[in-house]
């Protein structure tokens, strides 16, 4: 079935039995239980080739993501800025979420930062050497700026620990539908998950964010999933349906075949329509500028190719 067509948006209707099963047995017989399936190496991430471009768009249209190897890659943080982005536009990703805690160049860097800093990022999950449970980019994010899209690269990897685990959400619709139908329409309620608002020297800087974690777009069939596993700020619908369905999308998460794990190392990253994803705790380089360091963009756009 070609992805992005109202032929796939009637996949996410719970009563077009037919065409859901077609195209789960069909998504299933080829997703990667392996990181190593979906990796692509490139030559030069700042002007990949046709057949690299094209294999790792192949990857994105069936599995939501690619990894990619960058050969010749260094740990030069500034030529990675310059090529992670170049990369990026290849794939037709220019609209970038404004992040408060972006560089001009519209990149993030995601690194440890003390946490007695001023410094913007210094306090927030993300910049510390801890685990960061399971979500997709930008669920707190009112529907206008929804996170399509995301690009990681790796430009200094931990000594120790560091791993990420990935999961395409269309993996996790499947399974939950498969478990009980009703699953999907708790988690397609639109106001099955309530992210509070965040208060920050004395003023509202986001909104309290309310809507479902599954919706689809019903011309073109694309799934956007909206989820956070934190346990702390985070209002579930009251109802036992929901809390049956992130109880056992939980255990999908811990134990299914197609979770794929990977460290990224220096030169290697992930491109993805904002795919589900954790890390690991890990320990880092203390030594100046050579700790752990990535780059991350999150784009307004799916990935173009993959049918938008
Ligand atoms: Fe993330």
């Amino acid at each position: 079935m070609k992805p992005g067509t109202k032929e796939q948006a009637a996949i996410y209707r719970l009563d077009r039995t037919e065409v859901y099963q077609h195209w789960r047995d069909d998504k299933l017989s080829h997703a990667p239980i392996d990181a190593s399936e979906i990796l692509v190496e490139i030559e030069d991430i700042g002007a990949p080739s046709q057949d690299e471009s094209a294999e790792i768009l192949r990857h994105c249209c069936h599995n939501n993501m690619a990894l990619y190897r960058y050969k010749n890659g260094d740990d030069d943080e500034q030529s990675a800025r310059s090529k992670a982005h170049a990369f990026a536009h290849h794939f037709g990703l220019h609209r970038v979420e404004q992040h408060r805690s972006m560089n001009p160049d519209g990149l993030v860097s995601i690194e440890v930062i003390n946490e007695n800093s001023s410094e913007g990022r210094a306090g927030f999950i993300p910049y510390t050497d801890k685990p960061i449970s399971w979500h997709t980019d930008g669920y707190y994010n009112p529907t206008a700026s929804r996170v399509k899209a995301m690009m990681m690269h790796c430009v200094r990897a931990a000594p120790e620990g560091g791993l990420t685990e990935l999961f395409d959400p269309e993996l996790a619709y499947i399974r939950l539908r498969d478990e009980n139908p009703d699953y999907i329409s708790a988690l397609s309620h639109r106001r099955t998950l309530t992210i509070p608002a965040f208060a920050e020297n004395g003023g509202v800087t986001r909104a309290q964010s309310v809507g479902p974690v599954f919706t689809w777009d019903r011309y073109t069939g694309n799934l956007h999933m909206r989820f956070t596993d934190r346990k702390r700020n985070i209002e579930w619908c009251k109802d036992e349906i929901t809390a049956e369905a992130v109880g056992f999308l939980r255990h999908v998460l811990e134990s299914d075949e197609h979770v794929l794990k990977y460290k990224m190392n220096a030169g290697e990253g992930i491109i993805c329509n904002n795919v589900l994803h954790n890390r690991s705790a890990f320990e880092d380089n203390n030594k100046p500028n050579a700790g752990r360091l990535l780059m991350r963009a999150r784009y307004l756009d799916r990935i173009e190719g993959t049918c938008d």
